[in-house]
């Protein structure tokens, strides 16, 4: 199947329709650019040379992409517009001596899979013409050339809308944008293919025709999954494309033992991975590099970019970036991790904690209203409710050390540089300047002193005092 053969993808278009500072094809769908997605697709077709076509805001698509795809070359279009102009360019690029099979793809059209792809290359091979065009007989043909077909049903050329009749605009077969062309084909009817039509442009969709003309022969592959060939031309298209491929995606994790309650709101990108028994909960998104192991569950209510959540911990109703959470360890609910937090296994992470380049060791926990940032704790600590560590003075960020088994008071706040030694303590209130050695209680708030009487002498008339006096008088 590998055979002999070129990709090229088009992605020079400034995409007017999306209204938008950013060039078309970088809109993301599943933590991909829209041509990502066609590059990712193409670079498991396995093709001697893969062409992305460039020029409209070139450098940042170029930027956006390079690193990704590394065997990716980028070629620019220069100043005559239209499809046909674009796959020239990109032939002219190939080695004179290419002779093989050239599929052109859209950079707008995500939804081509690599089976789709396959059996579209291999029909195009089996049927032995020179040129195969990708179909689909749609309900509302609108914006897309239509095929049209001679007498005997073969494929005549394709119509651009703009240039249609209206005998051919009622056509509903259309041209999905998807190509296959022998080199030799390109080389020769490129060169032909005028401007003299409704846009001005070069169209790709003139070679058909051309072909014809010759008497040569121009086969049609159609496509019974029509989603497959739809294209992003605006920002509705845009969620619609975005939401079929999340579709997508769950349900492949669905088939390899995952259990997504509500599909709907389930949005996992196409990077991340989900091992079998892992449980998602509604409106909970997976996104980026996210690696999540058995047993775990997620959501409700839950972002997770970057994370790696360990065998059988729960997070619920948790925004986190760039976390490790352990084994069995439990985060949430209303909690923020932010990058650099490393949970334990057996560790908790509670209600409204915000952490942040936080190691927490095996078992220990940080169960409520804490902020945990720069700091190292060991293994069996707890932290009181609303331990904080000031980390910051103004100027520069600094660590906090916590040994194992330390368990700090209530509303500690650790100013940091300091050192809390193995199994210290902190009483409730403590504002802990100086390194506590191991095994010792830090006290810092003074002793409390009780002025009997106050309230009924002070306040008298008031419901305090009314009640002081009744419980006073009781005993
Ligand atoms: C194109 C087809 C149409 C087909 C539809 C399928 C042509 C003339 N028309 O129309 O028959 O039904 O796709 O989705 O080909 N591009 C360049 N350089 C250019 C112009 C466009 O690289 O000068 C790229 C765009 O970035 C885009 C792709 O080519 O990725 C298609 O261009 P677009 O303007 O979206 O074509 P459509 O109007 O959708
Ligand atoms: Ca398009």
């Amino acid at each position: 199947m590998t055979g002999n053969l070129a990709i090229i993808i088009l992605a020079a278009g400034q995409g007017t329709r999306m209204k938008s500072r950013l060039p078309k094809v970088l809109h993301p769908i599943g933590g991909r650019p829209l041509v990502g997605h066609v590059l990712t697709t193409a670079t498991r077709l396995a093709a001697q040379h893969i062409e992305v076509v460039v020029r409209h805001e070139r450098d940042q698509v170029v930027a956006a992409l390079t690193a990704d795809y590394p065997d990716a070359v980028f070629i620019d279009q220069d100043d005559v517009p239209g499809t046909g102009r674009a796959v020239q360019v990109a032939v002219e690029a190939l080695p004179a001596d290419f002779d093989g099979d050239v599929l052109v793809l859209s950079g707008d059209c995500p939804l081509a899979d690599v089976d789709t792809l396959s059996a579209f290359l291999g029909e195009h091979r089996a049927s032995g013409a020179p040129a195969t065009l990708m179909t689909a007989v749609v309900d509302d043909p609108r914006g897309y050339g239509r095929v049209i077909r001679d007498a005997d049903g073969g494929v005549d050329r394709i119509v651009e809308q703009k240039d249609a009749t209206d005998d051919e605009a009622a056509v509903r077969e259309i041209n999905a944008g998807m190509y296959v062309f022998r080199a030799a084909t390109l080389r020769t009817y490129l060169p032909q293919v005028g401007v003299e039509n409704a846009q001005g442009e070069m169209y790709l969709t003139d070679v058909p025709g051309l072909l014809r003309r010759d008497g040569d022969r121009v086969a049609a592959s159609i496509v019974s999954d029509v989603t497959v060939t739809y294209g992003v031309n605006d920002r509705a298209q845009l969620a619609l494309v975005g939401r079929l491929l999340n579709q997508r995606i769950v349900r492949r994790w669905q088939l390899e033992g995952v259990t997504v309650i509500d599909p709907a709101t389930t949005w996992i990108d196409d990077d991340a991975t989900l091992a079998p028994d892992v449980t998602i909960l509604p409106n909970t998104q997976i996104l980026r590099a996210t690696s999540i192991s058995a047993g775990a569950t997620i959501g409700p209510d839950t972002t997770l970019v970057d994370c790696e959540v360990g065998e059988d911990a729960t997070v619920r109703r948790t925004d986190a970036t760039l976390a490790v959470i352990g084994a069995e360890a439990t985060v949430g609910p209303f909690s923020f991790l932010r990058p650099g937090t490393v949970l334990g296994a057996k560790g908790k992470i509670g209600a409204y904690v915000e952490t942040k380049n936080a190691e927490i060791g095996e078992g220990s926990k940080v169960p409520h209203l804490s902020y945990v940032g720069d700091a190292t704790i060991g293994r069996g600590v707890n932290l009181g409710a609303s331990t904080i560590t000031a980390n910051y003075d103004d100027v520069n960020k600094h660590r906090t050390e916590i040994g194992d088994e330390v368990h700090t008071g209530s509303h500690t706040v650790l100013v940091a540089p300091v050192r809390l030694g193995a199994g210290a303590k902190t009483g409730a209130g403590a504002v802990v300047r100086k390194d506590v050695p191991a095994g010792a209680l830090a006290m810092t708030v003074a002793p409390q002193r009780n002025i009997e009487g106050w309230v009924e002498k002070n306040r008298a008339g008031t419901g305090a005092a009314d009640a002081a006096s009744r419980e006073n008088s009781a005993e």
